[in-house]
């Protein structure tokens, strides 16, 4: 019996572990290695119709940095706290050849167990529909789509669409919903007021499960140059989104009930991280920074975190799920500790 095992709708994974859609993940080599390492899925690099969101690849800049904004250096053992910048573009390769390197490590997953799972952003939504319907009849057994990459703003005009609404989200996935019949995962922006409406949109309209949420848009002065880091806005994340992250999946697990699956993204770092994501109503976890600057090695490490702390609780990976999320108190539920001991707040304040 394996105790990591969870389900995403119609979809069992052999884990919770799911490698997010990033640079590593161009080519079938990267997708190879992670499924080696255990992953439950891997979401191959996205794509769309766009040629300059293709050519932004090429514009692409990286930096690490610690908490006080120090860039690190780039040696694949990054410490725990490092933030990532960064820009990024789509995959490289023509549509054609996109779906060829996805068809192929999908049946690759098959082989592991796994799943590799096709990941369209959408530029135009007539495009993506038509895309949409191409994957399916691959035979590749898994569509995301993501419409809140944080880059959409950013990119040239046309590129990258960036949904923020509830009703947008409900319009693109119902036509998604029409058009394919195959599992449909939504990845959706955290740069938003409408998070818990997006999440109970997309679940309304027939998508499988949400992933939440995207990193966000950032601005870094650097003090030395006196000039914007890597040059222009970048998407910033790091293990300080994970509450965050964490956040949205309890307010959004209070509209939309237990029984529906959700996917975490943004903040996860180790074993430990996916855990407390699962604790707070995620299904299962997508991982992208930790493994792109970390390594492969990372997702081993990460399982074996989990398999230790399962062990050590005697529980299965799919008891955990929205464990905390179901005890999350108002700050009115809170008793006043002022009658038990009077000006507490003293205790936490400088004199
Ligand atoms: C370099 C890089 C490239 C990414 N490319 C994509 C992409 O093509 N499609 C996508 O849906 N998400 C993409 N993402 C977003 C990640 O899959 C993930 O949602 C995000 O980085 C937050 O998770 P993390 O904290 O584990 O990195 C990218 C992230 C990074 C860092």
């Amino acid at each position: 019996m394996n105790n990591l095992a969870v389900n995403i709708g119609n979809i069992p994974l052999k884990n919770p572990l799911i490698c997010g859609s990033g640079e590593h993940f161009i080519e079938l080599e990267g997708i190879e290695q992670a499924l080696k390492a255990g992953a439950g899925a891997v979401v191959i690099k996205s794509t769309n119709e766009s040629v300059a969101a293709k050519e932004q690849l090429q514009k692409t800049d990286y930096v690490m940095l610690n908490s006080d904004f120090k860039k690190q250096s780039w040696d694949f053992n990054p410490a725990k706290d490092t933030s990532l910048f960064n820009r990024s573009g789509l995959h490289p390769e023509p549509f054609e050849k996109w779906l060829e390197i996805a068809v192929n490590a999908d049946k690759m997953a098959a082989k592991y167990d796994a799943y590799c799972v096709a990941s369209l952003i959408p530029a135009s939504i007539d495009k993506l529909i038509e895309y949409a319907k191409i994957v399916e009849k691959s035979g590749i057994r898994i569509l995301e789509v993501n419409v809140g990459a944080p880059h959409g703003d950013e990119a040239a005009k046309g590129a990258i669409l960036l949904e923020r609404h509830a009703a947008h989200i409900k319009e693109i996935t119902t036509k998604l919903r029409a058009a394919v019949n195959i599992p449909l995962w939504i990845k959706l922006t955290g740069q938003s007021q409408e998070i818990p409406a997006m999440v109970a949109a997309a679940m309304e309209s027939g998508a499988d499960t949400v992933t939440l949420m995207g990193r966000y848009m950032a601005f870094i002065p650097d003090i030395e140059t006196q000039q914007p880091m890597l040059g222009t806005h970048g998407a910033y994340g790091g293990p300080w989104a994970l509450p965050l992250t964490c956040h949205w999946l309890v307010k959004s697990r209070a509209i939309i009930g237990r029984e529906y699956p959700m996917l975490a993204t943004n903040g996860a770092r180790s074993g430990h991280d996916i855990i407390r994501f699962m604790l707070s109503g995620a299904s299962a976890v997508q991982m992208t920074s930790a493994i792109f600057t970390g390594g492969y090695g990372v997702i081993a490490d990460a399982l074996e975190q989990i398999e230790q702390y399962l062990s050590e609780k005697n529980m299965d990976a799919s008891d955990l799920i929205g464990l905390a999320a179901d005890h999350v108190k108002t700050y009115a539920d809170i008793e006043c500790k002022s009658e038990n001991k009077k000006d507490y707040w003293r205790d936490f304040t400088p004199t």
